[in-house]
């Protein structure tokens, strides 16, 4: 099978690729991403000699149509994905997440070809921190940021394109992930990296927001049940039951990384911030064999804040950007 992967150098994209490679040995992949601040070319080294890699933009409708023409699937992890930057500056948001998605579903309809659209359970908006409640494949989507309603505007034209035009797609919805390469302006690694660097944590607000964590691996196993096991014209949502508010989590990431459980600054909260996010994956676990293998954040936390002290070369240039970046945001 030839798969066209979307968004590969970066966080999970380029994770699904090396996890692909392992369990997947059979599939030819080919990597189409437009190199932005996100990426890191350099993730894909463990792989780099077995798959193939195109520099181009998914909005980039003649690029999309002759990589999709000559695959059998698309895997589309490729957005603009932090919500602080989406804030400051949303075009990018629109142009990648909505355009982006558009070109590449036309392209796989003209095709008669398939995809799977990787988003996010920040469409649904938030949840009280008192409601038991947790998303399902039912909640409206609500979003509140410019990045969360990019995702659901194109999260809304997959189904569509499924209703109207038949198009062989399947979605998934999965929580916030953490592991190896992701970007350091992302809440884990950066606090994992800040302390490497003898800097405290820096919490919004009062970190009572909660966040449903995941690891990486997890996230991509299940896109592969998913593209194996599930159900053309389906939404999967995707988590592993990692509920943690971000207190408890800066005070984790503390004690695994020997400081005091006080060592952290309180900065000004995001605006719009989400309160809590949840996920129910019964319909996941009900349709594919699919169960996370890292059920425990304590132990795949200190596998990640291993690599993170390990490849240092990885992030130090982004780590400089990024902390200016969040320094003009007074965070
Ligand atoms: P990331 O920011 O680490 O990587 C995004 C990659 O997309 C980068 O390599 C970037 O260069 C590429 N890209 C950006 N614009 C592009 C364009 N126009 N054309 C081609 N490539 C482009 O993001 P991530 O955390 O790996 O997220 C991947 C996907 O998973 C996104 O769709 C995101 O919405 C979704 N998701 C992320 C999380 C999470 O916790 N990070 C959770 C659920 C869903
Ligand atoms: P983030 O990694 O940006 O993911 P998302 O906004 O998609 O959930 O942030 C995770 C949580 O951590 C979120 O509630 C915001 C919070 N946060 C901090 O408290 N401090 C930080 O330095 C960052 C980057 C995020």
């Amino acid at each position: 099978m030839k798969v066209l992967v979307t968004g590969a150098a970066g966080f999970i994209g380029s994770n699904f690729v090396i996890r692909s490679r392992q369990v997947r040995p059979d599939w030819q992949l080919t990597v189409l991403d437009a190199m932005t601040y996100a990426a890191n070319l350099s993730s894909l080294d463990p792989v780099i000699d077995d798959i193939d890699v195109v520099k181009g933009s998914v909005s980039d409708p003649a690029v999309v149509d002759e990589l999709v023409a000559a695959h059998d699937l698309v895997v589309h992890f490729a957005a603009d994905s932090h919500n602080d930057n989406s804030l400051e500056d949303p075009w990018p948001f629109i142009e990648t997440n909505i355009v982006g998605t558009y070109q590449l579903i036309q392209a796989v309809r003209r095709h008669d070809k398939r995809i799977h659209h990787v988003s996010t359970d920040e469409v649904y908006g938030d949840l009280a921190l008192d409601d038991p409640a947790r998303f399902t494949e039912e909640t409206p989507v609500n979003p509140s940021s410019p990045y969360s309603a990019s995702k659901a505007s194109a999260d809304l034209l997959v189904r569509a394109w499924i209703r109207s035009f038949g198009l062989q797609a399947t979605l998934s919805n999965c929580s916030n992930n953490y592991g190896p390469r992701q970007h350091v302006e992302k809440f884990i690694p950066r606090q994992i990296t800040g302390i490497l660097d003898g800097v405290k944590p820096k919490l919004y607000g009062e970190g009572t927001n909660v966040r449903d964590w995941i690891h990486v691996d997890d996230h991509n196993d299940a896109v592969i049940a998913i593209l194996e096991q599930g159900r053309l014209g389906e939404t999967y949502l995707i988590g592993a039951d990692g509920e943690m508010n971000n207190r408890d989590m800066i005070a984790l990431i503390l004690e695994l990384m020997d400081k005091p459980a006080d060592w952290f600054d309180h900065v000004p909260d995001r605006p719009g911030h989400d309160l809590r996010y949840a996920i129910d994956s019964t319909k996941l676990r009900r349709e594919t064999d699919w169960q996370p293998t890292h059920p425990d954040v304590r132990s795949g936390l200190e596998d990640t804040i291993a690599w993170y002290r390990d490849n240092q070369d990885w992030w130090r240039t982004a780590k400089v950007v990024a902390e200016a970046r969040y320094e003009r945001l007074g965070r």
